[in-house]
């Protein structure tokens, strides 16, 4: 282990860890992070999606250093900010409907999925929530309460209603099942108590899931015919990474609140809720904390929105994620270990099993080949119920010979897996989830 490594373990606190290799970094450029002990790796986690841009991208690095050397104030609570309201008015003009929309910003997905969901009960005067098993929304009391990923196990929302996800269990119920399902527990407990659904696009902590074709577009109907209001949690598929701008456009349909986080602060901590201004203006001082709005991270959210634009990222998205995906199935053809690979865009899973391995379960096979694949050069985590799906989010604008040595690596870490030259009583040290 080494100094850097050494020296965080002894002063930052296990809750807020999800380790998997003992990763110490002093650096970074595009989609490679320069390690404490001098080497050179490629993200393709992008630090679970945030840094959209990469690492230090010009753009990026420009906005914020001009807004932190002539800051226009630290919050937007009591003083309008020229960044903040031009990065509201550019998320208002990118999410169009024919009704008045309003923004906040939040520092991170939770705050934004935790406001989300307290504007719309306040809004609507109704307490139900819709939510998915697996769903992962955040980590603050109220999002926990709404999240249906096993490490998030507090209580839960007072009449939530909580459904499968389609396809995230293959044997479990189907898209019309699930349908079905939500048809009977609203006439059970009364629609007209439920206030929100909120669904991700793609379960991500959850899995990896893409949703099968119509199955939220039924679900927005489902729940606008009752009055329900539909919230879109794209913090960390949104914003390019699966082709399109939002997640939700490949499904013809649109959501009632979009939120947003992760990469629109690319490393900056900025989220965002946008949604009819019956809701977004449904009480004062209601939502806010001191340096939400601040003109910094505004001014890295403009950055980002433009750079997205400038270098055309959700259509090289849609690309270099065609090319990833069919890298992944040639290299699930060679090894009998990759179960699955799936994806959109630039948000893949790789199933990852134990079978050609010693390793007594999946979980184990995935933390010993996320462990190797470190040794080797390469970053990537792990989500799913069962901690053997590796996440690839890497940066929007990873090249391609990025993404062919980031495969060159995987493929020799699963060598490595299946010929039993990993240590695997050093990596089960780093449990992850
Ligand atoms: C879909 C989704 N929503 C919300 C969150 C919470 O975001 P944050 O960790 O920025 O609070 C996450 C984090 O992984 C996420 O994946």
């Amino acid at each position: 282990m080494n100094g850097l490594y050494a020296r965080d373990t002894a002063a930052l606190a296990q809750v807020q860890k999800l380790r998997f290799f003992p990763q110490a970094v002093v650096g970074g450029k595009g989609a490679i992070l320069r390690t404490d002990d001098g080497r050179e790796v490629i993200d393709l986690s992008a630090a679970w999606g945030a840094a959209s841009l990469g690492y230090g991208h010009p753009a990026l690095v420009a906005a914020v250093s001009a807004a932190v050397s002539d800051p226009a104030g630290a919050s937007v609570l009591s003083s309008a900010n020229g960044p903040a309201t031009a990065l509201a008015e550019r998320l208002i003009a990118l999410f169009p409907s024919d009704q008045p929309q309003k923004v906040w910003l939040g520092h991170s997905g939770s705050d934004a999925n935790e406001t989300a969901i307290r504007a719309a009960r306040r809004a609507t005067g109704r307490q139900g929530i819709i939510g998915f098993a697996g769903a992962y929304h955040g980590c603050t009391l109220g999002t926990m309460a709404v999240s249906g990923h096993p490490t998030l196990a507090s209580d839960k929302a007072d009449g939530l209603i909580q459904l499968p996800y389609p396809g995230a269990d293959p044997s479990g119920p189907d898209a019309d099942a699930i349908l079905r399902e939500l048809e009977d527990q609203l006439a059970l407990v009364g629609a007209q108590t439920i206030a929100a659904c909120i669904f991700e696009p793609i379960l991500s902590d959850g899995g990896l899931v893409v949703p099968p074709s119509g199955f939220l577009a039924r679900l927005d109907a489902l729940c606008r015919k009752h009055g329900i209001l539909t919230i879109s949690d794209e913090v960390k598929v949104g914003l390019g990474r699966t082709g399109r701008l939002h997640a939700f456009q490949h499904e013809g349909f649109r959501p009632d609140l979009l939120v947003l986080g992760k990469g629109l602060g690319c490393g900056l901590p900025l989220s965002a809720v946008i949604g009819p201004q019956w809701v977004m203006d449904c009480a004062t001082a209601f939502a806010m904390q001191t340096l939400h709005g601040n003109p910094v991270c505004a001014a890295a959210g403009l950055a980002v929105l433009d750079t997205l634009t400038a270098e055309s990222l959700p259509d090289e998205a849609a690309r270099k994620g065609k090319i990833l995906l069919a890298s992944l199935q040639d290299l699930a053809r060679r090894h009998g270990s990759i179960a699955a690979v799936r994806g959109r865009g630039l948000a893949i899973g790789v199933e990852i099993s134990n079978s050609g391995t010693k390793l007594p379960s999946d979980a184990a096979a995935t933390a010993a080949l996320m462990f190797r694949a470190y040794e080797l050069g390469l970053v990537v985590y792990c989500v799913g119920p069962s901690s053997n799906v590796l996440e690839l989010t890497p940066p929007l604008t990873i090249t391609e010979a990025e993404i062919n040595h980031g495969l060159v690596l995987l493929d020799a870490a699963i060598q490595d897996l299946l010929a039993g030259r990993i240590d695997v009583n050093v990596t089960v040290k780093f449990a992850g989830w």
